[in-house]
């Protein structure tokens, strides 16, 4: 079950051009599992039609006249009782105004006063506007009232101008809203250091040593943990991808890094699933090789084993209360698994059969069996990294209660 299942979102849409990116971030909604119910202004109708809306959510889309229709005088409380969260995005500093000062002259506005859940609003506007004293009055209004601000952005303005107004992505909304349904989770008040990707070892300025992990299960597993409520930091190799909103990010490169990085912080659970170097050159050569010199021989030393250093220092729990770690094997699974699990002292150990093609490295699906240190196993199945990422932090809450 994803955060957004069985959620009922209302989205609010104004009069902006970023209107067009309110049909993603409908769609988006949408997908995730949510009931998604659009309410237009007047305005936002001239710029995205309800027609688009009705065919991202499979719901009918609501505008203004249905203020005056039938359903008229229930309908603003009834989406008011029942919506888990009332997002505006976009929001023009019209809007923006009227719901500061608790106008209700539209069935958005109407639909903010009575509703009982938390209000996320996406402003979009020329950054003059944004940056007007009335509006940032406004806005510091609207925070006061528990209102939760996100953006906007930077960038080019439809003025033609550059600078900041623009709504923030449809992705980054969706983050942000993540954060506002989980916040009550399994994992509220818990904190959480999540490591993704594969390290990078210098060879010479230019070269490096690495692996395949392109870190979608890392991110997927702090994403997971970010769902559940938990405060999140996530220590991430380089990789191609946009961190979850809401993490705090460490970036790192070599497995070094990684191990400074992670001795760097105390938490309730510790989830490794970044592919550290086993190998490093013992020497970072200062210039660069030049081919022509010929085929260099490089020297490799063992790196630093991060989990086997935090093993060695954590004897009492006191630096991370569970720890969680991944075996990346393509023969004898279940018995290489076993014995990082017991040498590396862990409470849980994802056991990755990365011989597969639709599995492991790179790619967006997993298949993993856990074992724990109570003795116990679970073979999962064929699942996304996002899915096997929510069953590991289940998992994760249980064995920290
Ligand atoms: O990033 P993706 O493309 O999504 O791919 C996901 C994954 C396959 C990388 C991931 O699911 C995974 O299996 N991560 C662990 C990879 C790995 O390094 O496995 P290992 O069996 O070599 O290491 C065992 C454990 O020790 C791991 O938790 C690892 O993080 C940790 N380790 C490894 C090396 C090292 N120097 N120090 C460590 O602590």
């Amino acid at each position: 079950m994803s955060v957004f299942t069985e959620k009922h979102i209302l989205l609010g849409v104004t009069g902006s051009i970023a209107g067009y990116k309110a049909a993603d971030l409908a769609s988006k909604l949408a997908q995730s599992g949510s009931q998604v119910d659009v309410i237009l202004t007047g305005a936002g109708e001239k710029f995205v039609t309800p027609l688009t809306f009705q065919s991202v959510t499979g719901r009918r889309a609501y505008i203004d006249s249905d203020l005056w229709g039938n359903e008229a005088h229930v309908l603003h409380v009834s989406f008011g009782k029942s919506a888990d969260l009332l997002v505006i995005a976009p929001c023009t500093a019209h809007t923006l105004a009227k719901l500061a000062h608790g106008l209700a002259d539209n069935l958005l506005t109407v639909t903010a006063l009575a509703a009982e859940c938390p209000l996320v609003i996406a402003p979009a506007m020329d950054g003059g506007m944004f940056y007007h004293p009335t509006t940032q009055e406004n806005v510091a209004k609207l925070k006061a009232g528990g209102a939760i601000i996100v953006g906007p952005g930077e960038g080019h303005l439809a003025s033609g101008l550059t600078g900041k107004g623009r709504m923030i992505e449809p992705a980054e909304i969706m983050g942000h809203i993540r954060i506002i349904l989980g916040r009550n989770g399994k994992l509220a008040g818990k904190k959480v250091v999540v490591t993704a990707g594969g390290t990078q070892e210098s060879i010479d300025p230019v070269r490096v040593i690495s692996n395949h992990s392109s870190g979608k299960q890392g991110y997927a597993l702090a994403q997971a943990a970010l769902d559940s409520g938990a405060e999140v930091c996530l220590i991430t190799a380089p990789t191609a991808l946009p961190p979850p909103v809401g993490a705090r990010v460490i970036n790192v490169n070599s497995v070094q890094n990684m191990l400074d990085a992670v001795m760097g912080e105390t938490a309730d659970v510790l989830i490794m699933a970044a592919a550290g170097a086993d190998f490093r050159p013992t020497h970072i050569v200062k210039d660069k090789i030049k081919k022509r010199d010929g085929i260099p021989q490089i020297e490799l030393e063992a790196a630093p084993d991060i989990l086997k250093t935090v093993a060695g220092s954590n004897s009492e729990k006191k630096h991370f209360k569970v720890v969680v770690g991944f075996a990346a094997e393509n023969r004898d699974l279940l018995e290489n698994a076993f014995e990082k699990l017991t040498s590396k002292k862990l409470d849980l150990i994802a056991a990755n059969d990365i011989s597969a093609k639709d599995a492991g490295f790179a790619v967006d699906n997993n298949r993993v069996t856990l074992l724990f240190a109570s003795g116990t196993t679970e073979t999962l199945p064929l699942l996304s990294k996002m899915e096997v990422a929510e069953k590991i932090i289940e998992h994760t809450s249980r064995l920290l209660e």
